[in-house]
């Protein structure tokens, strides 16, 4: 499996996390002289308090122990939503900054505060209400999370995304991910709701880091070490949501979403570099969530809200007037709240039915 290079320099670390120190069984790494940031793993939390250059290697026998760990900590937290619920999701919903209102869209619905689920973490963003809720929608039983947790917060990749493991384990097949985020491109003024066509992961981190855990899989020929990134916002998906946004009325655009880690906004020299590279988005969630997803298997949708012209508007080089405010973020979507809704609630019953 794994293989130890020798190194003059061994440090290991044991189940130190970021944020809460609540994870602390699992991560056991040898970080060795030679390496250093740009080794594709800066600023991986990790070994973000440690100064030293490294390279991260996994230790083999704790290495399984590791991800075991995980899928068994993803179990106990399905075992304590099913104990509130026999509801079994087949579409899941992942709401972003100010667009918690949709999970008022649920029948029958079962709420369960984030804090009374295993395992799961809690978010600390304003507008994140941090609650899952299970029952139906036209018919289809839905899973909805009225907020998330992110990188910037503090919280590792296996924090961030153990969400959308637990939403797999529950019976998930196609995840809605939404989010508020900063238009890059010129159209996509404040209040526009657009279809990620892809997305460019500069976090600098990836929740696949570690070793393959395949019993993540939900569907044939997932859970795989290496997996496919080519249609990772599902084109059936997309075209679906046109044809329901064309049939409303709403106009629905399609863009590359970039991801960074945040929490600052981003400088109009970083928005000229990232309009540059090809994306029509910025924002600081999403991109790990699907990149698991679709390690798993399920397939995405992913929409965004933009709330706020990215780095305010400006073209790299001009005066900043016009600073971004996040209460900005929640107006936004406070007042876009009915076109959302009126096309995610069309949207669940047609993701089904088209199965
Ligand atoms: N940048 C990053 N994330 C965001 C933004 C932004 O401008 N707006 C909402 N989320």
């Amino acid at each position: 499996m794994l293989h130890l290079e020798p190194s003059p320099v061994w440090i290991v670390f044991r189940g130190w996390t970021y944020a809460t120190g609540a994870w602390e069984a699992g991560f056991l790494m040898i970080l060795s002289e030679g390496g250093g940031p740009g080794d594709g793993l800066a600023g991986n939390s990790f070994h973000r308090e440690s100064n030293l250059p490294c390279t991260v290697h996994w230790l083999e026998e704790n290495a399984d122990a590791t991800m075991s760990d995980l899928f068994s900590k993803a179990q106990a937290a399905v075992e304590a939503i099913r104990e509130r619920t026999q509801i079994a999701p087949r579409v899941g919903i992942i709401l972003g900054s100010g667009l918690g209102g949709f999970a008022s869209q649920v029948e029958g619905a079962v709420t369960i505060a984030y804090a009374e689920i295993t395992h799961f973490p809690q978010s600390t963003v304003v507008g994140h209400s941090g609650k899952l809720v299970l029952g139906t929608i036209g018919g289809v039983a839905v899973a909805v999370m009225q907020g998330r947790v992110h990188a910037y917060e503090g919280y590792a990749m296996e924090q961030v995304t153990f969400p959308t493991r637990v939403l797999g384990l529950l019976g998930v097949r196609t995840l809605i991910v939404t989010n508020a985020a900063g238009g890059i491109r010129a159209d996509l003024a404040q209040g526009s709701l657009v279809a990620i066509s892809d997305h460019i992961n500069l976090t600098g981190m990836n929740p696949a880091l570690g070793p393959n855990e395949p019993r993540f899989a939900c569907a044939e020929g997932a859970g795989e070490r290496f997996f496919d990134m080519t249609a990772a916002y599902s084109p059936r998906l997309r075209r679906l949501a046109h044809a329901e946004a064309e049939r409303q009325g709403i106009a629905l655009s399609e863009g590359v979403y970039v991801a960074v880690l945040g929490p600052s906004y981003e400088t109009p020299a970083e928005i000229h570099a990232f309009r540059t590279m090809g994306a029509d988005l910025v924002g600081m969630s999403t991109v790990h969530e699907v990149i698991v997803a679709r390690h798993m298997g399920i397939e995405v949708l992913g929409i965004s809200l933009v709330t706020n012209a990215a780095a305010g508007g400006h073209s790299h080089g001009s005066d900043p007037v016009e600073p971004i405010r996040h209460e900005e973020v929640m107006e936004t979507g406070r007042r876009v709240e009915r076109q959302f809704t009126g096309l995610l609630t069309a949207l669940v019953t047609q993701i089904e039915a088209a199965d």
